[in-house]
């Protein structure tokens, strides 16, 4: 049964590093349609199996932890927050024990109750916009989604924080998980904001352990949890849950909503129908999280930046047992990728897949409703704990800065570049221009 996985060509030494780095969901798909659902790749020193394509992300929902695990490649991360049970090292049978957790203050009620703060700290932001104002997208975007987080689930202002979270959070993330090389983890800068990321941590900790109880959020919730052992989570184990939220908060959802606002200032029209929901509910006053469901043109835009800009497009596991994929045997002792976002541009499931376009989440489309084949979050056991959570927050985010602010691409144009850095989001020069507030200019 068992042929060689084939070899995508590649250029001598640097093999595919430049095809990974300027397009790697691009590139698997290509190779997808070339060499099947199971080929390997190179980079400089080594060489990577990927799995692809529909069957392979069934893999993710149907194989358990006895074949798939992340204990053995994610020792950088056990390492870096000194605990041996931080969740995304776990595997079977305490990955479940610690997702049941922490699960019931990580999810989109946690917002909930937070709501009309939000909106206040969003309008706060945009109210000193000047018109031809030239505002950096990522910056505005991963300050508010991670106030917004920190608020919402651990009753904590970001504040002056916020640069040490975004360092550390990006080099974790590149020498942990990216393959960059692990020496940057040494380095002075990195050790600083490490240091200084703990510090405030651990300051949340006190703040909560002082008043038990007090602000009955996750938190509080990590207080009152014990350990698989029964015993209190405490030191770092204690910290590298407190962290959570961060981390992951910094990770995906300011990319996407980045990705989010370059399609609506990019198409007009689709920015009129979001706009007129929006302004309707504002006009109501009464801004709940089932408000925001009902936005359609909202969720059909996000969930379509979702499918065509897949931030976490690759994901990692360790083969811990072989089995058969696709006329081969995928060997046990190895890294590999499921290409999760392969299936978002597959002709065969999303029609016309290069094709911004919201209606496809529609009812009776719903084309992402197969299973297997819409995965911005992962699939099965271990897919994102906060989905519904990073969904509301992008559209609460965008929501009130399209009925406050009147916005613009530089140019009309303009191309938005995808930059790695560790993982792909929207460059971080990008800048939209302000044209007005939009209680000032004629609506
Ligand atoms: C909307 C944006 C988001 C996207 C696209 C996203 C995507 C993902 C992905 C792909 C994974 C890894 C799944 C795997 O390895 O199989 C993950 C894990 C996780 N996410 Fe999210 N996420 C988002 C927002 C958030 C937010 C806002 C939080 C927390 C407040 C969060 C908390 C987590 C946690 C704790 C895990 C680790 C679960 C584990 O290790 O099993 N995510 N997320």
């Amino acid at each position: 049964m068992t042929h060689a996985i084939p070899l995508v060509k590649g250029l001598p030494f640097l093999g595919n590093t430049l095809s990974l780095t300027s397009d790697a969901i691009g590139f698997m798909t290509r190779a997808y349609h070339e060499y099947g659902p199971v080929y390997r790749v190179r980079v400089p020193g080594r060489e990577i199996t990927i799995l692809a394509g529909l069957d392979a992300n069934h893999l993710l929902i149907n194989l358990g932890s006895d074949y798939l695990q992340l204990n053995p490649i994610y020792g950088k991360l056990a390492e870096e927050t000194s605990s041996d049970i931080y969740l995304p090292t776990l595997d079977e049978p305490q990955y479940s024990y610690y997702r049941r957790m922490i699960k019931p203050r990580l999810s989109r009620d946690t917002l909930a109750d937070y709501l009309p703060q939000a909106i206040e700290l969003i309008r706060a932001t945009t109210a000193n916009w000047q018109p031809e104002q030239a505002v950096r997208v990522q910056e505005v975007m991963t300050r508010l989604c991670i106030e917004i987080i920190s608020r919402s689930a651990e009753n904590t202002e970001v504040g002056d924080e916020l640069a040490s979270i975004i360092f550390f959070t990006n080099r974790l993330i590149g020498s942990g998980v990216a393959f960059q090389p692990a020496f940057l983890l040494k380095l002075p800068d990195y050790q600083r904001a490490k240091r200084r990321f703990e510090a405030f941590l651990q300051r949340i900790v006190d703040q909560h352990a002082a008043q038990p109880g007090a602000n009955d959020d996750y938190v509080d919730l990590l207080l009152k949890s014990t350990a698989l052992d029964g015993q209190p989570l405490r030191g770092h184990d204690l910290l590298a849950y407190v962290h959570l939220p961060f981390v992951n908060g910094v990770a995906y959802a300011p990319r996407l909503s980045g990705y989010l606002l370059y399609e609506l200032l990019r198409s007009p029209e689709l920015l009129a129908k979001v706009r007129a929901e929006v302004d309707a509910v504002f006009a109501e006053g009464d801004f709940t999280l089932n408000a925001l469901r009902k936005m359609r043109w909202l969720y059909g835009a996000c969930m379509e930046v979702l499918r065509m800009y897949p931030v976490a497009g690759a994901l990692p596991r360790y083969i811990a047992k072989a089995f058969e994929f696709g006329g081969h045997t995928i060997e046990a002792g190895q890294l590999v990728f499921i290409a999760t976002g392969v299936t978002h541009f597959l002709p065969d499931v999303y029609r016309d897949p290069y094709k911004f376009d919201p209606e496809r989440f529609f009812e009776p489309r719903s084309e992402h409703q197969r299973s297997g084949v819409f995965a911005p979050y992962g699939l099965g056991s271990r897919t994102c704990l906060s989905a519904g959570m990073g969904e509301a927050l992008i559209m609460l985010v965008m929501a009130t800065l399209v009925h406050s602010v009147e916005l613009a691409l530089p140019t009309p144009d303009y191309q938005l570049k995808t930059q790695i850095a560790p993982i792909p989001g929207p460059h971080k020069d990008f800048t939209v221009k302000v044209i007005g507030q939009r209680e000032r200019i004629a609506v």
